[in-house]
């Protein structure tokens, strides 16, 4: 008779040396088998652990023959009794004081022998492990990160259900959301040559719910976005998006702090400080170079404008003069760096955009402090130094790595380097958690290539009461420029290690404001009735002040799963080509199929 495998009594990760004597029932895949001439042992494996059996020939002959035919990842069930290891306990494993001695197996399924082992470490090409990703999920780490990922799904689910909020589904066919992003569009068979686009978020309808009287919405929202892939970024991924109504920017923050210290305890045993630290925007960018400071460790920017100002020095004179900035890093004991290593990242930096790398080595001559290589001969004026030291705070034993230019560009550079550098050296220490919140953020950005301010989080967001002034309501004009950028937005970003994990903001909800933004942004009334007359329209139906955020579900787990892409915490990813190597998407579709669409005039051009 077959052994009822819908029967198990545990799965394979459960049994200690507490059920020692039990006759159990067990099923699943055969991890690693070892025919010691003998004996046969075999590491049983399903979603719960490994577990031991072994096979006696001379106790259990039939079922030891059965065994010595069994190969990696057979699928069998077995029937048999716990008993102990003795002095053969394998500390390394949950079960490893025990093992099930076989007396009963039935093989359920047989495997071709996969084109990669099963273990936890492999060296495989990420393509072929999402060919078969049902084998790569068969490894203990993937297992685990989707295992985690539920885990942290399920307590932010709890956290917002427990708080009064409503799970509510938002369409997935829908209309184009502006998130800064290309739209992925579906051909509509009934409206030929009109498309449906699928949800860079759930943002407006999520506004529209709150319009709607539902005051506390969230959702575990799939979101798409056709933009280029990055380790932290897929063209399909997953936000927990929320929206309130009747809120200041607190309210969201205090339950944005609450759900992910739960989750930072549920996923890793964290116990995160609460309230989060907050820093600006502009704090950001001059500290770290960032708008998602990592704030694990220090080597800080520091401003050396004051200085550069005191030289003749072109390289940083003449950025300064023109009303830019010189600023630069210090590192810590970094005299010792090689010339290979600081030549490694002058060419790296050219590669962002930089001129090159001005650098100098502190140290102690004489009793006196000197820099020597790199830009040493252009500083050598004692007041220079004097004033270098002074706001650099350097020190004998120390690397400055320095960067003259526009704001933006010195941002971008020092805090590439600021990174960079902390990674190579190690100074970023492990299993630390630092989470903040960036705050006051601009309204607008500036394109110096299209000459055009655009949102820097998304047009429905809120301007700053103090700063509303500045975009001149109620009149047609269109403020300059200047007055534009120096607009602060009711905007909040969550990062943690130097990640974006999150963003929101306070949205506008009059419709005159609204109006102003799309003109501001070069939308005409027309394009902004196209695109969102429904918003605008609901806006004049009684719109409460509300706000919202969203986290970037993926990045949480990847972060708290101590993974270094996202791709590997979720179940069936894309690879960098935005493709599916499993099922062969994006793939061809028929003629047919695109002439109902009214496409085959496309497929034949
Ligand atoms: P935002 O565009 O900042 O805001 O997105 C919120 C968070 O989503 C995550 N995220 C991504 N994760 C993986 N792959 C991507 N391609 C990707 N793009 C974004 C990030 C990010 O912080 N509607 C607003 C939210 C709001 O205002 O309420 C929005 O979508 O972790």
């Amino acid at each position: 008779m077959a052994l009822p495998y819908n029967e198990r009594t545990h799965d394979c990760g459960a049994l200690r040396a507490a059920n020692v004597g039990q006759s159990v029932l067990l099923a699943g895949w055969v991890d690693n088998f070892r025919d010691l001439g003998g004996m046969v042992f075999i590491d049983l494996r399903d979603r719960g652990g490994i577990t031991q059996l072994r096979f006696d020939p001379t106790t259990d002959p039939k079922a030891h023959e059965v065994a010595r035919g069994l190969r990696s990842e057979y699928v069998i069930c077995v029937r048999g009794e716990v008993v102990h290891r003795g002095d053969k306990v394998n500390a390394n494993l949950p079960t490893g004081e025990i093992e099930v001695k076989v007396h009963e197996i039935d093989l359920l399924s047989k495997s071709k022998t996969p084109p990669f082992q099963i273990a936890d470490d492999i060296e495989t090409n990420e393509d072929l492990r999402l060919e078969t990703r049902y084998l790569d999920i068969r490894r203990t780490p993937m297992r685990r990160a989707l295992m985690l990922r539920h885990r942290i799904t399920k307590t932010i689910r709890d956290y917002f259900d427990r708080n009064g909020f409503l799970d509510i589904e938002t369409p997935i066919l829908t209309k184009s959301t502006p998130e800064g992003a290309r739209d992925y569009l579906v051909p509509s068979r009934l409206q030929h040559g009109s498309f449906y686009a699928l949800p860079q978020s759930p943002q407006l309808f999520k506004q529209l719910l709150m319009i709607a009287g539902l005051d506390k919405y969230m959702q575990i929202a799939r979101c798409f976005r056709d933009e280029d892939l990055r380790a932290d970024r897929q063209p399909e991924f997953t936000q927990v998006d929320v929206e309130m109504a009747f809120i200041q920017p607190e309210n969201i923050m205090q339950h944005i702090e609450r759900c992910l210290s739960e989750v930072a305890d549920a996923a890793r045993g964290i116990d995160v400080k609460l309230p989060l630290p907050r820093i600006s925007y502009a704090d950001a960018m001059e500290k770290y170079g960032r708008d998602a400071p990592d704030l694990r460790y220090e080597m800080t920017i520091k401003d050396v404008t004051a200085a550069a100002k005191m030289t003749d020095f072109k390289v940083f004179r003449e950025p300064v003069d023109a009303g830019g900035v010189a600023r630069c890093i210090v590192v810590p004991g970094g005299a010792e760096m090689t010339r290979k290593e600081t030549d490694g990242l002058t060419e790296e930096i050219k590669g962002i955009g930089a001129g090159g790398l001005p650098l100098v080595k502190v140290a102690e001559e004489g009793g006196k402090v000197v820099f020597q290589t790199g830009i040493a001969k252009f500083l050598e004026n004692e007041a220079v130094k004097a004033e270098l030291l002074r706001a650099t705070g350097a020190k004998p034993g120390d690397l400055i790595l320095f960067a003259a230019g526009t704001e933006a560009n010195v941002c971008k550079h020092l805090g590439w380097l600021r990174s960079t550098v902390a990674e190579r050296r190690g100074m970023i220490p492990k299993d630390t958690w630092s989470f903040c919140w960036v705050v006051d953020f601009p309204m607008f950005g500036y394109d110096e290539e299209t000459k055009a301010v655009f949102p820097m989080h998304h047009p429905f967001t809120s301007p700053k009461d103090e700063d509303v002034h500045l975009m001149q309501l109620g009149s047609d004009t269109i403020p300059p420029k200047e007055d534009l950028l120096k607009i602060r937005a009711k905007a909040y970003d969550v990062v943690l290690n130097g990640i974006e994990l999150g963003g929101g903001s306070i949205r506008i909800h009059r419709s005159d404001v609204q109006s102003k933004v799309f003109r501001i942004l070069g939308l005409t009334e027309e394009d902004a009735r196209k695109k969102f007359q429904f918003l605008l329209e609901a806006l004049q139906y009684g719109a409460p002040p509300h706000g919202g955020i969203a986290l970037g579900l993926d990045r949480m787990v990847m972060l708290f799963g101590g993974f270094s892409s996202i791709r590997d915490v979720i179940a069936f990813p894309k690879n960098a080509r935005a493709a599916c190597p499993l099922t062969e998407a994006p793939s061809e579709v028929t003629n047919e199929q695109l002439k109902e669409l009214g496409l085959d005039r496309l497929h034949e051009g």
